[in-house]
């Protein structure tokens, strides 16, 4: 029998009117929609409008909901000042148990450095989030050039990254609901 697929949620994370985030989260997304074994949905924090003082509200709720749904997330992030966006640190913080026991993965862009400075960082929220951030991740450095007019880039470095970062992503899916099944997470 041929197991579901691993549902994913991609998070995108910048919020700026003039972002980059879409033409890199529609690659990803892309991407992952030419494997079978993830079934993928796109989650972005412009839509949801979350209150950065963490009070109840519709785009909280959506958030909260569509983690819950999800086996596996990865965020696709630029990096601001070596860190991440504001935006996304609301987000990690406005949803609590539902990240718990997820394996988290990252698609970070920006100048030089191609985000990784931000994904670093993000590994840190993860591990107190409960969540396992999977060792490969894919980053674009100077994402404006790398990118075509019709969104598709020939970085092939990305390309086999975000390939080992989804079979990760999977084994850690995978293994983290079967795991569920038998004993609940502890801190649930
Ligand atoms: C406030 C701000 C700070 C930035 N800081 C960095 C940085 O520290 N390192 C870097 O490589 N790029 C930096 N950049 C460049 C961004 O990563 C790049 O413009 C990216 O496209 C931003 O993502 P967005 O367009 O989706 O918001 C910064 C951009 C902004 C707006």
């Amino acid at each position: 029998m041929t197991p579901a697929p691993v549902r994913l949620t991609v998070v995108v994370a910048s919020v700026r009117p003039e972002r980059f985030g879409p033409v890199v989260a529609e690659w990803f997304s892309r991407t992952v929609a030419e494997r079978s074994d993830f079934e993928a949905s796109t989650l972005d924090l412009i839509d949801l409008d979350l209150p950065i003082d963490l009070s109840p509200s519709q785009g909280a709720e959506a958030l909260v909901s569509a983690i819950g749904a999800a086996q596996a997330v990865v965020a696709v992030t630029p990096e601001y000042n070596h860190g991440y966006p504001a935006s996304l640190k609301v987000a990690l913080d406005t949803v609590k148990y539902e990240w718990r026991g997820k394996p988290i993965g990252f698609v970070s862009y920006g100048g030089i450095s191609g985000g990784m400075r931000a994904t670093e960082q993000l590994r840190q929220v993860a591990a107190e989030l409960h969540m396992v951030s999977v060792r490969d991740s894919v980053a674009f450095p100077r994402a404006r050039r790398a990118f075509d007019e019709q969104g598709c880039t020939s970085n092939e470095a990305a390309a086999d990254s975000a390939t080992r970062m989804l079979d990760q992503l999977h084994w850690w899916a995978t293994a983290s609901t079967m795991a569920a099944s038998v004993r609940p997470y502890p801190g649930q």
